[in-house]
């Protein structure tokens, strides 16, 4: 099948199904829910890492490219995920972190014990001349981004957490060694690759201060040498695949570079993920701030990237969630009254769009962000050291709380919730991040009354089943609505017109004479009149097609 035609979903194993009652999920897990999935009739599965680790960032501080983390389960056990999944009709995307390894791989180990080759694999700078670190750049988990490795004397790079050390994409033995990681999955039987943080790769060799003001992420994001990289690893690796899937974690990106990096005749990438759209309820850019999301600026995002990048003959990956996002419907949506609908009209906007839509687990059953009253329930690293940054530059504690719970990471890390019970149905120890709304959120009442997985499965069978979403062109629709987000699909003489109201109120909105006469391809509430001022509930979608 065409890539324009497939869905993906991601699982975060660690909280997908736990098979031996440890409280964290595993493979065995994922391979007992496989009916699940496929009644979803998904295409590729992206799984976040389950590499050996030390799980300081959950996995992306990776210490053995080419093992199964015990915690997990084994190479038989992923083998035979593969496999099932393969007769199930389902490929595997699996996440390669290369712009890091954790400070427990054998390279940095090595680098440690002063061997020169390893050294060479990482960004050793010594001190600057009066002592001070090599250069100011901020890690992304909060403080400096240099640390002192072992008594050397000198500092390593690392852009995350002190155990994530950034390796040096200038070394050619690097990057021969990523595409071989690449290279022994692909031989597992594995298509598709997710490419972490890839677009920090490009630093320049010397590691210059950022001056006063400047963001020290301006000098080292999105350079124009990842190009080159991203060509010589497909060429290596997967490249050679003419089925491959890969997408790129691509950290505050342009349309232009995006366009470079996914145009078929680069040989760069499949398709990339951008995140300005949900960066809309930041106040002034600063993630740990609170505010309502910015529907004209959302709206402008959207739209901008999908017209920008069907121009440009490149390719996006659409999602509102994933595992670093808080659930999309606490901040885009309704979480309470109108949770089922506006879990629909969330799915719409993105699942009619051009592009290839990601569904995060859980999503399809309009999980929302669990209810934390205190830090003790949080466990990711960069909300504990984000809390600390608050409370130290100044909030109360309640403040800094309530910000880190409308951000934090944990939001969509928690148990994906089949049943009503305690634990959620998801293990029988104790969980490693605690569900609180699984009495009213879970896959046995949705499969069993529910309505937003069955809108799931709709909106993935017309993609398979409608060039005109495939590969229909993308189109701008009025963006001076104050409450309804719509634009344009087009295919030779077809159009198919999406409207999308955000809003918890009802709106009407001015249909163009023509469309006056289109059918009602889909909506999210039933019995929709077409005609000139057409209605709009609170949270509806609706699709008219005019052929
Ligand atoms: C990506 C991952 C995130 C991780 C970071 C560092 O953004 O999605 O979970 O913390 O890279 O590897």
């Amino acid at each position: 099948m065409k890539l324009s035609q497939q869905v993906i979903y991601q699982i975060y194993p660690k909280s997908f199904y736990d098979s031996d009652g440890d409280g964290i999920g595993d493979l065995r897990g994922i391979i007992s829910k496989i009916d699940y999935l496929k009644q979803l009739n998904i295409d590729m599965i992206w799984f976040n890492p389950f590499f050996v680790s030390p799980q300081n960032d959950n996995g992306y501080d990776i210490a053995d490219y080419y093992r199964i983390d015990p915690t997990f389960g084994t190479m038989a056990d992923f083998e035979e995920l593969v496999a099932t999944l393969k007769a199930a009709g389902i490929g595997v995307m699996l996440d390669m972190v290369f712009n890091h390894t954790s400070t427990q791989h054998e390279w940095f180990q090595k680098a440690l014990a002063g061997d020169e080759t390893y050294q060479k694999f990482y960004y050793l700078r010594p001190a600057k001349a009066d002592g001070s670190l090599p250069t100011n750049w901020e890690s992304k988990f909060g403080g400096p981004a240099l640390g002192p490795i072992g008594d050397t004397g000198l500092y390593y790079l690392h852009l995350y957490d002190p155990t994530q050390a950034d390796l040096d994409w200038h070394n050619p033995a690097v990057r021969e060694a990523c595409a071989e990681v690449v290279n022994f999955w692909r031989d597992k039987g594995v298509q598709g690759f997710r490419f972490d943080v890839i677009n920090v790769t490009g630093k320049s060799e010397q590691l210059v201060d950022a001056p006063t003001g400047v963001a020290s992420k301006t000098l080292y994001t999105d350079t124009p040498i990842v190009h080159d990289y991203l060509k010589e690893l497909n060429e290596a690796s997967f490249g050679q695949d003419p089925d491959s899937i890969t997408v790129g974690e691509m950290s505050s990106t342009t349309i232009k570079n995006s366009i470079g990096y996914t145009k078929p005749s680069n040989h760069e990438l499949s398709m990339v993920f951008n995140f300005h759209h949900l960066k809309t309820d930041y106040v002034d850019g600063r993630k740990w701030s609170r505010m309502a999301f910015d529907f004209p600026r959302l709206k402008q995002l959207l739209d901008g990237w999908a017209a920008g990048m069907d121009a440009g003959g490149g390719w996006q990956a659409l999602f509102w969630n994933n595992h670093d996002q808080p659930r999309a419907l606490n901040r885009f949506g309704d979480a309470g009254q109108y949770r089922v609908k506006s879990a629909e009209m969330l799915a719409t906007v993105i699942h009619l769009m051009r592009g290839t839509p990601f569904i995060y687990m859980g999503e399809e059953i309009g999980m929302v962000d669990p209810y934390y009253d205190s830090m003790a329930d949080y466990a990711d690293i960069e909300a504990l050291n984000a809390y600390r940054a608050l409370v130290r530059s100044g909030y109360s504690h309640k403040d800094a709380f309530t910000i880190v719970r409308t951000k934090a990471r944990d939001n969509s890390r928690t148990p994906m919730q089949w049943d009503a019970t305690p634990k959620a149905g998801f293990t029988t120890g104790r969980p490693w991040l605690r569900p609180t709304n699984q009495q009213t959120i879970n896959v046995a009442d949705e499969l069993d009354h529910g309505e937003i997985f069955n809108y799931y499965q709709q909106l993935i069978h017309l993609r398979k089943t409608m060039p005109i979403i495939a590969d229909g062109t993308y189109k701008t629709w009025r963006l001076d609505d104050q409450q309804v987000f719509g634009y344009w699909r087009q295919l030779g003489e077809q159009q198919l017109l999406v409207l999308n109201n955000f809003y918890p109120t009802a709106t009407t909105v001015k249909l163009p004479e023509a469309m006056v006469n289109a059918e009602v391809l889909l909506s999210n509430y039933p019995d929709v009149v077409v005609q000139a001022d057409l209605q709009l509930q609170p949270y509806q979608s609706v699709a008219l097609l005019l052929n």
